[in-house]
């Protein structure tokens, strides 16, 4: 009886083991190097890579916060690798730096995709990228600019512009600023009286904001390169009794249109918000389904990102979804 029990008692085991190897098996296994939680955008795609990788829909996500630190992206990556993760999600922090740990990933045979930010790393070494057209952003920008300064009568009289960038040597960063400046060229009244890095943070802008208006008496426009840093700058314009908005004399650009963005348009702080979609996690898992069904998928995706002006606001609030 004894032995009976014994040998009932190991089948049980086997049993359990096995069907928890199944259910473990069954699940795919991903590992997403996120940049951080700097900002309301990044906190969106977080939660869309989170609610799609999820173990009801057969993933197992291992999450990494990066906090904006590259070194830890970069050990994360390698620990994905060496945990055998069978598929890799990279945001990179910046642009440069991810060669070595991307070659290891090839070796080992894992397919890594990366979102919104791009690398400079050799395009062999990853499988595809997924993000937005960070310099179609920063001409959109400045096509609304020209447009809104037509519209009021002011297309000839010297416009002086600050920008705020988001951290530097990003690719949201580098793209937004180049696709912006390129049109200064052909707009020999905008005068960029400075650039400074806001790091993509509310504290950031605020602080960036509060320095450009100690040193310069005359701004036109400012660009914040995403909404937290507006919110920033707008509590350092407010402080300095400075007027701004559509209903006042600062022209504020911003980019990421969250609904929080949505709503200072509506608050009449902000005059136009560039679209940048954080929404990647369904395409993400609809490039590793293909993966795993051994198909070829496209090198380079840009999800769909549109320009809106404060006078749309009201209208589409309600249904944005981050
Ligand atoms: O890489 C996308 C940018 O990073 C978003 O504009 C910003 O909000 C985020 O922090």
């Amino acid at each position: 009886m004894n032995n009976l029990n014994t040998l009932y008692k190991e089948k049980e085991t086997t049993k359990k083991t096995v069907e928890k190897n199944n259910a473990s098996s069954d699940l795919i296994h991903v590992g997403f190097a996120q940049v951080g939680a700097e900002s309301d955008w990044r906190l969106a795609q977080t939660q869309s890579m989170k609610q799609t990788f999820s173990e009801s829909n057969g993933y197992k996500l291992d999450f990494v916060d990066c906090n904006n630190d590259q070194k830890t992206q970069i050990n994360a990556i390698q620990e994905f690798i060496d945990n055998g993760v069978e598929y890799i999600i990279l945001d990179p922090i910046v642009e440069d730096g991810y060669d070595t740990v991307l070659t290891n990933a090839k070796n080992a045979n894992i397919p890594v995709i990366i979102v919104d930010r791009n690398t400079k790393a050799d395009e062999s070494l990853y499988t595809c990228w997924v993000g937005s057209d960070f310099v179609k952003e920063g001409l959109d920008a400045a096509d609304w600019l020209s447009g809104y300064l037509e519209a009021n009568g002011r297309s000839s009289e010297i416009i002086n512009i600050v920008t705020i960038q988001g951290t530097l040597g990003s690719s949201a960063q580098s793209g937004r600023t180049k696709g912006f400046n390129a049109s200064l060229s052909s707009h020999p009244n905008w005068n960029m009286l400075d650039e400074q890095s806001g790091d993509f943070t509310e504290e950031g802008g605020y602080a960036v904001m509060k320095a450009f208006i100690n040193q310069y008496p005359d701004i036109d426009v400012v660009i914040c390169q995403n909404d937290n840093e507006a919110y920033g700058a707008i509590d350092a314009m407010k402080e300095n009794n400075l007027s701004f908005g559509p209903n006042g004399d600062i022209i504020v650009i911003a980019f990421d249109a969250t609904k929080g963005g949505f709503q200072r348009m509506i608050d009449g702080e902000i005059h136009v918000d560039i679209e940048c979609n954080p929404l990647e996690g369904p395409l993400v898992a609809e490039l590793i389904q293909k993966l795993k069904k051994g198909e070829n998928v496209d090198k380079i995706q840009y999800v769909k990102e549109e320009v809106f002006p404060a006078e749309t606001a009201a209208d589409i609030i309600d249904s944005r979804v981050y």
